[in-house]
Parts: C-alpha cells; sequence; structure tokens
C-alpha cells in the first residue's frame, strides 16, 4: 500500500531537508537520534504499556489544518512550517530542525469527516524567547505548559489507523490504572525521516489531568 510514504514521508522529506550533522554533547531522549535538539523530558514512571513524563514549558510553532485525512493535514501543515524555519520569517533567520514533529489529533471517531488538526514545531533553545515573527498568517506560536504525558511508543509510521489504535489502547489502559486525562485529542509524535527504514519511533501522547497516579511498584 502506498499510504506509509504519505504522512510521515510528507512531513519528513522536509525534515531531512532541515538534517544537519550530528553533533551532539548534551544528553537526550533515545529516541532522538536525527536532529540536534528533542523535547526534552524526565521520566516520572513506567509500565510495560506506557511512559509517564514530565515536560517544562516550552513554545512551538503551530498551523491548524482542516483535512478529511489526517496524512494530508499533517503533509500540508509540516510543509507550511518548513517555510517557516527555511527563512520565509520576518527576519530571514534559518532555524535548526527540532524533533518530534507533534500532530494533535481530535478524538472523534468518524472516518471520512473534516477534521481541524494542528501541527507543531518545537522552537531550538535559542529561539524559545524571541522566535523571528511569522510571514505567513497561518502560522502562530503557542506556549505549552509544564505538562504529564501518557506515552505510547510503537514502530513503523505514524499513519491514521495505528495511531488511532495505539491511541485507544493507551486510553484504555489509563482508564484501567485510574489515570486523568484531556480525552479531547491525542497527539501523534514523529521522530524520523522516511529514509529510515528500520528502528522507527513514533509516539502517541495523552495529557495529564492533574497529578499522575503511577504504578506503586515502581518510584
Ligand atoms: C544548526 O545545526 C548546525 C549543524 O549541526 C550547527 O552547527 C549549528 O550550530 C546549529 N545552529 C544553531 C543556532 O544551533
Ligand atoms: C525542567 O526544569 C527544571 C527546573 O528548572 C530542571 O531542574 C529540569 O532539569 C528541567 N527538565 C528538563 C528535561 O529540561
Ligand atoms: C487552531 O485550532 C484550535 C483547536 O481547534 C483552535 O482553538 C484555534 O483557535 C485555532 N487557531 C487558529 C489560528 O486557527
Ligand atoms: C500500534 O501501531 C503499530 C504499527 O506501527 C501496530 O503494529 C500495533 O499493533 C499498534 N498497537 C496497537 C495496540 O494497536
Amino acid at each position: 500500500m502506498e499510504a506509509p510514504t504519505m504522512h510521515c514521508a510528507g512531513l519528513i522529506i522536509f525534515l531531512l531537508l532541515g538534517l544537519t550533522e550530528a553533533g551532539v554533547s548534551y544528553s537526550k531522549p533515545a529516541q532522538c537520534k536525527e536532529v540536534n535538539e528533542c523535547f526534552s523530558y524526565d521520566l516520572v514512571c513506567e509500565t510495560p504499556d506506557y511512559e509517564v513524563r514530565h515536560y517544562n514549558a516550552s513554545k512551538w510553532v503551530a498551523t491548524n489544518i482542516t483535512s478529511l485525512i489526517m496524512e494530508f493535514a499533517g503533509y500540508q501543515g509540516f510543509t507550511r512550517i518548513f517555510q517557516y524555519i527555511q527563512g520565509n520569517n520576518a527576519e530571514g533567520k534559518h532555524i535548526n530542525m527540532t524533533a518530534p514533529v507533534l500532530l494533535q489529533i481530535p478524538q472523534n471517531e468518524g472516518i471520512m469527516e473534516f477534521k481541524n488538526y494542528i501541527i507543531y514545531f518545537l522552537l531550538p533553545a535559542d529561539y524559545q524567547q524571541s522566535p523571528p515573527a511569522p510571514t505567513d498568517a497561518n502560522i502562530y506560536f503557542i506556549d505549552f505548559p509544564d505538562m504529564y504525558t501518557y506515552v505510547k511508543s510503537f514502530s513503523g509510521w505514524l499513519l491514521a489507523w495505528n495511531s488511532k489504535l495505539n491511541a485507544s489502547k493507551l486510553r484504555q489502559q489509563l482508564n484501567n490504572a485510574g489515570e486523568h486525562y484531556d480525552s479531547n485529542y491525542y497527539y501523534g509524535a514523529c521522530y524520523n525521516s522516511p529514509k529510515t527504514l528500520v528502528d522507527r519511533h513514533n509516539e502517541v501522547w495523552y495529557i495529564a489531568e492533574g497529578a499522575p497516579v503511577c504504578p506503586k511498584h515502581v518510584p
């Protein structure tokens, strides 16, 4: 089937263009293999099924896309943001690629329905305080608060069908564990270039509401 090339390929063909020589001198998440800066976190606890992470407050570049198809939304949204980081901004600045690229996916279960997706790009540390203003009116900045996330990882390509299955499994496991989370949407997190054929890493996230419970047998 052709589908696997759509979302991550679309997203990531562009990501590849943004790739630079590895020059890592600080610790970063294990799944952060293809860029210098990733959204880093502290692991709060984990189970065989999911991780609970704590993320500090952060600033992102975002754009909304309404689409019937998640993979198209990811492609169109990232294409737009890619223009911004390639220098189509008020200061003509070239901004290095970061990971993951996040896709906010509405929870409603309808299949052939237009949905509003949001694509997010993490600003590198150097631009967290004062990123160059966008020239495209569809691009905006958003501050993520300090947050706890529930994360389920899976391999392969980040596509609508497997994101949905993994999110639904995660939801079930969180419900069983008595965890509280925002059930209106989840995030798909994409880390790899389309040239990476093995060891691909994707995640789905729910944002915690209140403090995570965490299983008792882990610190
Ligand atoms: C962007 O990436 C290149 C290559 O890794 C690196 O030399 C440069 O310092 C990075 N730029 C910034 C502003 O971090
Ligand atoms: C989050 O912020 C706290 C307080 O500034 C700091 O100690 C911690 O290392 C930060 N965590 C990450 C993953 O950057
Ligand atoms: C983007 O979508 C979110 C969620 O639907 C909405 O709250 C926000 O107003 C939208 N922003 C823009 C600029 O369209
Ligand atoms: C998660 O997605 C992967 C595809 O990469 C799939 O093999 C796996 O079955 C999915 N997990 C669940 C619980 O559906």
